[in-house]
């Protein structure tokens, strides 16, 4: 088991994997850092730090479907955490408790984009989308 520290467009393999699982290229858009858990050469788990300007996000936290539960995104995001410092994150609320065990806390503020995509989340729930919460470390 390894993991490798690229870029979107450096490792197709890996943007091709991003968007399988129909997570977006905010971090190729941004010049953003993507971090990949390999094992035998074959990609498991994914995500991506996005340059978002006023802030750095944690985005497209993705284990390929077969490899879930087994603690591989466990694996990545302490080894990317305790590396790239102060992060926010946008998710579904039920992965509150998931991200705690990362230091993250649910917060009320947050800087402008991550604050877009909450108001987006909240005026797309209205047509029945999934509102989402705000984490920070
Ligand atoms: C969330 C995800 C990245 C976790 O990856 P993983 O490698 O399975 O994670 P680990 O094995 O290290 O940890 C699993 C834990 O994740 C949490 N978890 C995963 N999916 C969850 C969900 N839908 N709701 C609540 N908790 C969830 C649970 O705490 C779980 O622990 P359990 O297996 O004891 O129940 C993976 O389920 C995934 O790719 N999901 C689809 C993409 C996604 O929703 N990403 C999050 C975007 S914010």
């Amino acid at each position: 088991m390894r993991i490798i520290r690229t870029r979107f467009w450096k490792l197709p393999a890996i943007a091709r994997f991003i968007l399988k699982h129909g997570f977006g290229i905010t971090s190729a858009l941004t010049n953003g850092r993507v971090y990949a858990l390999l094992t035998n050469n074959t990609i498991i788990s994914v995500c991506t730090i996005n340059n978002l300007g006023a802030c750095r996000e944690l985005g497209s936290v993705i284990t390929e479907r077969a490899f879930r539960g087994q603690g591989y995104m466990h694996k990545l995001l302490r080894h990317v955490v305790s590396r790239e410092g102060k992060l926010w994150l946008v998710c579904n609320p039920a992965l509150e408790h998931f991200y705690a065990e990362f230091g993250f806390q649910r917060a009320r503020k947050a800087p402008l984009p991550i604050a877009l995509k909450i108001w987006i989340s909240i005026f797309a729930s209205f047509f029945g989308g999934r509102r989402v919460i705000a984490m920070q470390n």
